[in-house]
């Protein structure tokens, strides 16, 4: 009786007829993938086993439609796929812990990327590139570049704790339609996305370097958080959808954006200690708050015209000027919500503190307005007519 059951089923072992139809197939040993490397497309998922060990091939097979996924395969030291194009589904691989080499040499379409926990994984070898993923998650590998995701456009991007990563250069990549975030990779990170035109978030962290000299337009939210590199400029960015923030780069000394007009939400700029002269010439309107908090010496924004939210400005700067810009711009209402601004001032941390004593200048806008005595009717003259020329029009 036993038999007769398992016959057919060493049969279909050893012929290697083709089963191209899923859902699913668990592989553990290349033999196991054989059964498939006839299929043009499997249609189903593809499942390497925990238990694989050594080298997977699954040489043969030119599509898969669903999941191609490993995880946990604590042995598994290699996976290859020369024929592979396209992955319908997820390309998961989560904890192997010793596995070296990914050899793709024709993948060029995956639906998500999802790597996590791969120390062993320094290179990647798709000779071919990925140019079209939906998303791309990769964290915890030991990759130091990502030389095959030749992305033209993706969703979503997170590259996160790859402490070996050195450069990121994806050059075909033009538009990011949901968010790209960079965080705790390789201590002296280069980033570079030559041709990156639309990216709808953008959030980078732990980075020395960042060019992006095709950037123009920004829908959603732009944030830099403890970013060791010394300058950081847009030169083609002009609209910017929600905040800007520029947080905790202790090296930052040139910030450059002239080509930006308008930010949906707010300007943020704290804790960067060497940052002395703020200039957003261009900018006319800012729909959010103003929140600066340093020790910058100058203030300068040639266009602005409107904002919409509050301004907090603190500098430990001993420039009056600066505050009487502010509540100059505060008085001719460019200024909508409520003045603080404090020259010599101890609160530069931006923690939220306002209460602190303060040693400076500290004056609210009431004071300010009364301080001028602005009249918007009368024409301006003497100091008044300098600030509003140089500055808030
Ligand atoms: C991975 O495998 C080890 C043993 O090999 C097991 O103890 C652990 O629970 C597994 N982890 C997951 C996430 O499956
Ligand atoms: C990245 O920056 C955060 C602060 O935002 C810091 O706590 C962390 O230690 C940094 N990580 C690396 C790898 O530099
Ligand atoms: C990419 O971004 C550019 C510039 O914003 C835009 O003109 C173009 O339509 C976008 N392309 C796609 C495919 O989203
Ligand atoms: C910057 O924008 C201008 C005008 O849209 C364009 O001609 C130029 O090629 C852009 N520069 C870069 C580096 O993309
Ligand atoms: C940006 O990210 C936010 C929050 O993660 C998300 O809600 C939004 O859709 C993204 N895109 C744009 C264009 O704002
Ligand atoms: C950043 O500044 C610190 C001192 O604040 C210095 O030790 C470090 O070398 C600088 N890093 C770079 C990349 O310039
Ligand atoms: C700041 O950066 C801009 C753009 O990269 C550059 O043109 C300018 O010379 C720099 N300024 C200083 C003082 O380094
Ligand atoms: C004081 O601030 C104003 C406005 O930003 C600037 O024009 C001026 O150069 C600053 N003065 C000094 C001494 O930095
Ligand atoms: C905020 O910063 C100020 C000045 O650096 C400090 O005196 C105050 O204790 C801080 N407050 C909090 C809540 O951290
Ligand atoms: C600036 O740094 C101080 C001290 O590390 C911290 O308390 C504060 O929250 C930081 N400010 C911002 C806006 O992150």
């Amino acid at each position: 009786m036993a038999a007769k059951f398992l016959l057919p089923a060493l049969a279909l072992v050893g012929s290697a007829i083709a089963q191209c139809d899923g859902p699913s197939i668990t592989i553990t040993t290349s033999e196991d993938a054989s059964q498939i490397s006839s299929c043009q497309t499997y249609d189903g998922d593809v499942i390497i086993a925990s238990e694989a060990s050594g080298q997977i091939s699954l040489d043969g097979v030119g599509r898969i439609s669903g999941d191609l996924t490993c995880k946990n395969a604590s042995q598994l030291t290699a996976i290859s796929a020369s024929q592979l194009t396209q992955i319908g589904g997820v390309f998961d691989l989560e904890e192997l812990q010793i596995l070296s080499s990914l050899q793709m040499g024709s993948l060029v379409g995956v639906n998500q990327i999802n790597w996590i926990a791969l120390p062993a994984l320094q290179s990647l070898n798709f000779a071919q590139g990925v140019s079209t993923a939906n998303t791309v998650r990769i964290s915890n590998t030991g990759l130091t570049d990502l030389r095959g995701i030749e992305l033209q456009l993706v969703k979503a991007m997170d590259i996160n704790n790859n402490n070996y990563l050195r450069t990121i250069n994806v050059n075909a990549l033009t538009n990011v339609t949901d968010s790209l975030s960079f965080s705790a990779n390789g201590m002296n990170l280069e980033i570079e996305f030559p041709n990156l035109e639309n990216a709808a978030n953008l959030t980078f962290r732990n980075v020395s370097s960042i060019s992006m000299p095709s950037l123009s337009e920004v829908p959603g939210s732009m944030g830099f958080y403890s970013n060791q590199f010394e300058s950081f400029a847009a030169p083609n960015l002009t609209e910017v959808g929600n905040t800007i923030a520029f947080v905790d780069s202790p090296n930052l000394s040139n910030l450059t954006f002239p080509s930006l007009t308008t930010i949906g939400g707010g300007l943020l700029l704290a804790n960067n200690s060497e940052l002395s002269a703020v200039a957003f010439d261009k900018v006319e309107m800012i729909n959010g708050d103003i929140n600066f908090y340093g020790s910058f010496d100058t203030v300068s924004f040639d266009s602005l015209t409107d904002v919409k939210g509050a301004s907090s400005i603190y500098t430990s700067s001993t420039n009056t000027t600066i505050c009487d810009l502010f509540e100059s711009a505060k008085s001719n209402q460019v200024i909508k919500g409520k003045l603080t601004c404090e020259t010599s001032s101890d609160n530069t941390a931006g923690n939220g503190s306002t209460t602190g004593s303060s040693s400076g200048s500290s004056r609210s806008s009431s004071a300010a307005v009364a301080n001028l005595n602005y009249d918007p009717t009368a024409p301006l003259t003497g100091f008044a007519a300098l600030v509003a020329a140089v500055l808030f029009i």
